[in-house]
């Protein structure tokens, strides 16, 4: 049975150290120019159901730095777009590649792909979850700050994929997520797991949530798969944009994160996105870094050196 990475669940916060210490070492033997490419003649197939930008580029780049090649597949130009079932689509793709991305819809999409594939499957992205996502960031936060145990999440926004995500890294790595969302959009915990008061606090007051705060992170209010309710969204949303004044509600050395894309002006205000505390371009560069170092593991397991 192949390891898969589903959910931020999947891996013990050990194996995360071991993910950071490898991204760290990737990251720099990159930036010394050293070719490292363990991983010649390995395929990664990519699947995207919907757009991407870092995904995309992260994944194909690190591949090839790695020595592999990234196949991209847009499905609606495969026979999955035209109602292949997911189950044969991931037992043919299983056989001939070595590892798989997929950007889908529902989470079940993802599992069910995972459950017939036998090659490891990483989550580029579900309606209820981005793991690599949150992979990136901690790995940033931790590179610019030190450890993010005891440290207190400010999510300001929508409880969306990514903030569900910061929500299970919140138990395993024990830091406080602190969500403020309009009323309606409350959080739903989805994986069973009870995130008690140590880890998780919701409120709809956006101030309430960034005072003291470590990290003030947003998102876009209208993900990919909802733009049917984008026009309700857009006013529902309109108390929740992280603006200078807000910032200054969070800790003094307190940074802003956001995956991107941004909407400059809606969920984040442009002097805060492009300001002094905004990290989010070492945020968008760590995706491509950590997910090597996550590819690695998948195929090769703890590589130590
Ligand atoms: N943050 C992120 O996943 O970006 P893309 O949608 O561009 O891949
Ligand atoms: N929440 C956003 C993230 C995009 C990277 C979406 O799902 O569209």
């Amino acid at each position: 049975m192949a390891r898969h990475f589903l959910q931020f669940t999947d891996f013990t916060r050990e194996e995360y150290e071991h993910l950071f210490a490898r991204s760290r070492v990737l990251k720099e033997r990159l930036r010394r120019g050293e070719v490292y490419q363990p991983l010649v003649g390995k395929t990664l197939a990519m699947i995207f159901e919907k757009s991407s930008t870092r995904t995309r580029v992260s994944f194909e780049a690190g591949m090839n730095q790695l020595g592999g090649h990234a196949m991209f597949l847009a499905s609606k130009d495969t026979q999955l777009g035209r109602g292949e079932p997911i189950e044969d689509v991931a037992r043919v793709i299983g056989r001939m590649c070595d590892i798989v991305m997929l950007r889908t819809y529902e989470q079940t999409i993802a599992d069910t792909f995972a459950a017939y594939s036998q090659a490891p499957v990483i989550n580029g992205l579900t309606n209820e979850y981005h793991p690599c996502q949150t992979l990136a960031d901690i790995f940033t936060f931790i590179e610019q700050r030190g450890s993010i145990e005891g440290r207190t999440v400010a999510w300001v926004g929508d409880s969306n994929n990514i903030s569900r995500t910061w929500l299970q890294a919140a138990r395993i790595f024990d830091f406080k997520l602190r969500l403020a969302c309009p009323k309606g959009y409350e959080m739903k915990v989805l994986d069973g797991i009870d995130y008690g008061s140590a880890h998780f606090e919701q409120t709809h007051d956006p101030r309430e949530a960034v005072e003291g705060a470590d990290i003030v992170a947003t998102d876009v209010c209208v993900s990919m798969g909802y733009e049917r309710e984008s026009l309700q969204r857009r006013v529902d949303f309109l108390a929740y944009k992280v603006s200078a004044d807000l910032m200054k509600l969070a800790s003094k050395d307190a940074v802003f994160m956001h995956c991107l894309p941004a909407h400059r002006g809606e969920e984040v205000d442009p002097e805060v996105l492009d300001g002094p505390q905004s990290i989010v371009w070492d945020e968008a560069e760590n995706r491509m870094h950590t997910q090597k170092a996550l590819i690695e593991f998948l195929l090769l397991g703890k590589v130590v050196e």
